[in-house]
């Protein structure tokens, strides 16, 4: 039986990160994936979607806007097939350099699907049952393994409704293997999946219809934020329904579905070439012996402390599976940790400066608290803001809707959190977590000198702003 220091149970932005940080420490290290190296964001997730996002913005600003932008294209469309293939193409070349730092690294590379004999203080045993792929077949392989990481993942979840289960209903993976865009989709859940898919299709001209169970989209945002991408969605042509309860989806034949829901007391219908469930995600945790090696469950996700340890001894979880934050970032921020602590460190995560970005036209970024969660845990708050509209770069690019907003301690001037919706807030929510991560003040941020014209002076206006300072708006 193969023996390594270290087995790492998933791909993933969690999975191959921690596999790479444990080589890296000197571990004999093994990854085992059954599926493609990149777990979800890579394949089924963030990378595929953000590529089909940028071919349909640039699409739509340029159908919408080319005139007053001096561009003349007649007869412009879009090739779907080409824009699958770009989606693959990129998602294939970032994959192989993942494969290309696994080799590298010296990491064994298992394919097939691992599932947990037995766990303890002298370590665990798994048997890798199936192989799928090129890599021959492993069938029944045991292997030991000092550590065993289980970074495993998520699914797209459901809800019981009936017809959730006819052929016209997808879930984020089947979407984004679709051969052409559908003329018309009813979108079940306004969360991030949801209103990212309504930004991709409403962008390549089609109509999307948003069914939300809670009274906002984007739940969870600082309002401002919720309130504004509605407003912004609702004015390119997405029907919006918040508050509003699925009660049955019934196949349309060749036309679809029809989702029947109750708003307001009304019952009410949408109908769609589509129905996208984007409702959540469970954790992948069944058939891979978590139960028999003893392993505790909360709601189907792996319990784990700060530093990504289980209650068993060499047990370590880290990504979607531990239910802490689902976001490819954060699991391979988890990743980074679990493997501190196996090669002999004390490293723990805490989760209050984690960026959190919508690729949304314009994007939506957001760090820390939001203003009513900072108000609600009883601190003392200040806010400063700055609209897009009165910044220069924003209106070069076109992009006049949006905002910076910086929630501080009105006494500390700590920076609690920020939330911005502007071109490339995503890129921009770095500075301010890393200057949150460095404890540095609103004042500090207020004298940063930044570049001008960039959007990024939005932060620096917003900053200003807390102190009723900000020299560019009234
Ligand atoms: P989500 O939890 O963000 O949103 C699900 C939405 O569905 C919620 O607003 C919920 O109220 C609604 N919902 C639930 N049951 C419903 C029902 N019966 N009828 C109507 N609405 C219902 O989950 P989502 O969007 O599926 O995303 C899953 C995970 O993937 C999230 O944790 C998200 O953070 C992550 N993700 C992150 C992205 C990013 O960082 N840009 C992009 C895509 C996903």
């Amino acid at each position: 039986m193969e023996q390594f220091d270290v087995a790492v149970i998933g791909g993933g932005p969690g999975g191959y990160v921690a596999a790479i940080r444990c080589a890296q420490l000197g571990k004999k290290t093994a990854l085992v994936e059954n599926r493609e190296l990149g777990g979800t964001c890579l394949n089924r997730g963030c990378i595929p979607t953000k590529t089909l996002l940028h071919t349909a913005e640039l699409y739509d600003e340029v159908r919408s806007h080319g005139k007053e932008l001096g561009l003349a294209a007649e007869g412009l469309s879009v090739d779907y097939a080409a824009l699958a293939a770009r989606k693959d193409a990129v998602v294939g070349r970032l994959r192989r350099g993942i494969e290309g730092l696994v080799k590298g690294r010296k990491i064994t590379h298992i394919k097939g699907r691992a599932v947990l004999e037995s766990a303890g203080a002298a370590g665990g045993i798994f048997t890798v049952e199936e192989s799928s792929g090129a890599g021959g077949s492993n069938a029944g392989v045991k292997y030991a393994a000092a550590d065993i990481i289980i970074a495993t993942g998520s699914e797209p979840a459901s809800i019981p409704v009936p017809g959730a289960d006819i052929p016209a209903v997808l879930d984020s993976d089947a979407v984004l293997s679709l051969a052409r865009a559908p003329e018309a989709a009813v979108i079940i859940g306004g969360g991030v999946i949801g209103v990212e898919f309504a930004t991709l299709f409403n962008a390549l001209g089609k109509k999307i219809t948003i069914i939300e169970m809670l009274p906002k989209i984007l739940a969870g945002m600082d309002d401002s934020v919720c309130a504004g991408m509605a407003k912004i969605l609702a004015k390119r042509g997405v029907d919006i329904h918040t508050g509003a309860k699925l009660l049955e989806i019934k196949s349309a034949g060749a036309n679809g579905a029809v989702c029947y829901y109750e708003e307001g007391g009304a019952k009410k219908e949408a109908s769609g070439e589509i129905v996208i469930m984007a409702v959540g995600r469970r954790p992948v945790t069944k058939g891979i012996g978590l139960e028999a090696a003893g392993i505790a469950l909360n709601r189907g996700f792996v319990t784990v402390n700060e530093k990504m340890a289980t209650g068993v001894p060499g047990i370590w979880a880290i990504g979607d599976v531990t239910g802490k934050v689902q976001l490819a970032h954060v699991a391979s921020a988890q990743g980074l940790v679990a493997a501190a602590n196996i090669a002999g460190k004390n490293a723990s995560l805490a989760y209050n400066i984690v960026p959190a970005c919508v690729y949304t036209n314009p994007e939506i970024a957001s760090v820390g608290l939001t203003e009513e969660a900072a108000k609600a845990s009883g601190l003392p708050v200040k806010t400063g803001s700055f609209p897009a509209a009165a910044n220069g770069r924003s209106m070069i690019m076109n992009s006049g809707d949006g905002f910076v907003k910086i929630i501080t301690h009105a006494e500390t001037g700590e920076i609690l959190g920020a939330h911005i919706m502007a071109p490339r807030a995503t890129d921009m929510i770095g500075e301010i977590a890393a200057l949150m991560r460095s404890e540095g003040t609103v004042e500090e941020l207020a004298d940063t000198i930044h570049a001008h014209p960039t959007v990024s002076e939005m932060i620096m206006e917003a900053a200003h702003d807390v102190e009723g300072l900000c020299c560019h708006k009234l």
